[in-house]
């Protein structure tokens, strides 16, 4: 078991991985806990929940809504929860983003963590104090900075998650082992039987590290004023495609991660090898979909990014594997790009 703490200045997280999920009544409150959560995760570890009111949600994106928040208050109200409630959030990324978001608000802000179910939350969603919902095709644009107080990750629940979802979460990881940990590319690399396996230990190892990345650059930069941009990659790309496509969102962030590798080396920023190399490793996994976007669309969508500045986004490339760089590059030349890899990709 690990525990990696991420230190903002104003407030501890304390991330562990590798515990069993059910240890989570040692770090909770006696009472005054109330429990969110999704029906599918519901009807396989509800039974043995600590027993703390329920509030539980549809499972899906769809459920990331202000009306879903709406809901949940409404049943926090009824249950008589007070500024001294622990919100308890077990599930996926859904079910992180949105008891993070509704305990920030509620009451003006309330004590939570998570126990954190698919491998999507454990190496992203539920790690880093971004809490959320989306408003229609927007993803994410309503939303708080705060930190869970503790975030489980108990490798074991991964053994039961969908394929899918699985890959969805391993695309996630291999983004950060591109950005920022050549080690893990290596394991990655040499290891791909036993992590399809989800063998426990080597999951174990594998998580955690991911999780030590971001969590150093969130403890650098936990507002996205600079360093913190680099855990975007993919994302500029990704989230249009995303919304068109209604992908699962890892699969979306790898399509845009295969762009931004092709990118990256378009600029004279990456070399040869190393492309090869990058793109052999999403194609290994199998992470990357096929996937239609018109230029328009894409444009337009980019355009719409919340995280544009102007006409440019700051765009995240790589010049080595795991050496991720941050260029302002106006929404013409993306769009641009995409329609000639799209156009060349075809003939
Ligand atoms: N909660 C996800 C993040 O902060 O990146």
């Amino acid at each position: 078991m690990e525990k990696i703490i991420i230190d903002t200045g104003d407030s501890l997280s304390g991330i562990v991985v590798g515990g069993r999920w059910q240890a989570v009544v040692k770090m909770l409150p006696e009472s005054g806990v109330v429990i969110i959560t999704d029906d599918n995760v519901y009807d396989k570890y509800g039974i043995d929940f600590p027993a703390f009111p329920v509030i539980k949600i549809r499972p899906g994106e769809g459920s990331k809504t202000l009306s879903t928040v709406g809901r949940i208050i409404d049943e926090l109200l009824k249950i008589g929860a007070d500024r001294s409630c622990f919100i308890l959030g077990i599930g996926g990324g859904v079910v992180c983003d949105l008891a993070g978001f509704v305990a920030s608000i509620y009451l003006r802000g309330v004590r939570f963590g998570f126990v954190s179910t698919s491998l999507l939350s454990q190496v992203d969603a539920s790690v880093g104090g971004k809490n959320g919902v989306d408003a229609g095709l927007y993803k994410n644009v309503i939303g708080t900075f705060r930190q869970p107080e503790f975030v489980i990750c108990d490798t074991t629940m991964l053994s039961t998650l969908p394929a899918n979802e699985y890959l969805s979460g391993l695309a996630e990881m291999l983004k950060i082992a591109l950005i920022g940990d050549a080690a893990l590319v290596e394991i990655a690399e040499k290891n791909y039987g036993a992590i399809m396996e989800r063998d426990r230990h080597l999951m174990m190892d594998t998580v955690a590290r991911t999780i030590k990345y971001k969590a150093s650059v969130v403890a650098e930069d936990e507002r996205e004023s600079g360093a913190r941009r680099v855990l975007n990659f993919g994302h500029t790309y990704g989230h249009p495609i995303e919304m068109v496509n209604q992908f699962q969102h890892g699969f979306a962030v790898a399509a845009g991660m295969e762009l931004a590798i092709h990118l990256s080396f378009e600029k004279g920023l990456l070399d040869n090898n190393n492309k090869r190399r990058a793109l052999k490793l999403l194609d290994q996994y199998g992470v990357v979909p096929d996937y239609e976007i018109s230029g328009k669309k894409m444009e337009e969508l980019i355009s719409r990014d919340k995280k544009r500045s102007g006409n440019s986004v700051h765009f995240v490339l790589i010049r080595d594997i795991g050496e991720p760089i941050i260029e302002k590059i106006s929404i013409d030349e993306l769009v641009g790009f995409y329609s000639t890899f799209q156009k060349n990709r075809k003939t």
